[in-house]
């Protein structure tokens, strides 16, 4: 491998730019490859067998067009459906994105966690298996949202998205206490998209809860398989692909997510 290695990171849309900002703030020195699978969003509203037959062809296209050394799965959804698949497939490793329950459960003191995802990603046996394997005594609530990937979007692009809209898909997260338990003190984000939301999530709970992010594991991940950062001067650019064909806006919105930079 060469020292300034190529890092894929993958999303259905927006979503994978919260796992990318926690990455490129590890190994700022690499090159990367962002790629939005636009044309099949979203993701959390299609079968395993749909997310499968389309994730895992289209990465062998992305192997072939851009060699990386490592690809990142950053959506949830895609994690739990393809990663088994992806690595039968495929020598490259990948880094999945998977829901945070374990450590959530580790950090609540009611003992009460709530897990928000993809309708998809919640109804899967993978997250079911996670909350059977890692809850640690805590009652865990699935929380299946149809629409929030979809506002993280549109609020991302600058469109209008109201505090009604955010309150109503994270609602069901806030469980208030019983006899037994305490009220939920920790919500698992489990999707990519819902970080992007954060501050308004925050102004907008209830009550104040630990919002539960993967990407800086994710990033630590991806460290400990290639190697910390070099010291070199980070490369000059990065790229930002949509399988729609549309172009991506080279904003100013976009360039933390990229370290600083404009992706082409
Ligand atoms: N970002 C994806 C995830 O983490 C999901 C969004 C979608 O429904 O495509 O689950």
């Amino acid at each position: 491998m060469t020292s300034l290695p190529t890092i894929l990171v993958f999303d259905s849309g927006l979503g994978g730019l919260t796992v990318l900002r926690e990455v490129v703030r590890a190994r700022p020195d690499a090159h990367y490859v962002y790629v939005g699978d636009d044309a099949f969003f979203p993701y959390g509203q299609r079968s395993e067998e749909a997310v499968i037959g389309r994730v895992v062809p289209l990465m062998g296209e992305l192997i072939a067009a851009h060699a990386p050394d490592l690809v990142v799965i950053a959506c949830n959804t895609a994690s739990t459906m393809t990663l088994a698949p992806l690595r039968a497939r495929y020598r490259v490793p990948f880094v999945g994105t998977v829901p945070a329950i374990k450590p959530a459960c580790a950090g609540s003191r009611t003992k009460r966690v709530s897990v928000l995802g993809t309708s998809a990603t919640v109804r899967l046996e993978y997250t079911r298996a996670l909350i059977r394997d890692f809850a640690q005594g805590c009652e865990v609530s699935l929380v299946g949202s149809i629409r929030l990937a979809t506002l993280a979007e549109t609020a991302l692009g600058g469109g209008e998205v109201t505090d009604a809209a955010i309150r109503a898909e994270i609602a069901p997260c806030f469980v208030e206490a019983d006899a037994k338990r305490g009220r939920t003190d920790a919500v698992v984000l489990a999707c990519t998209h819902y970080p992007l939301l954060l501050d308004r999530l925050i102004r907008l709970a209830p009550w104040p809860v630990d919002w539960i992010d993967p990407a800086p594991a994710i990033a630590r991940r991806v460290v400990t398989l290639l190697g910390p950062a070099t010291g070199h001067a980070p490369t000059p650019g990065a790229e930002m692909i949509f399988t729609s064909g549309r172009h991506p806006r080279a904003s100013a919105a976009l360039a933390p997510y990229f370290g600083g930079r404009i992706p082409a």
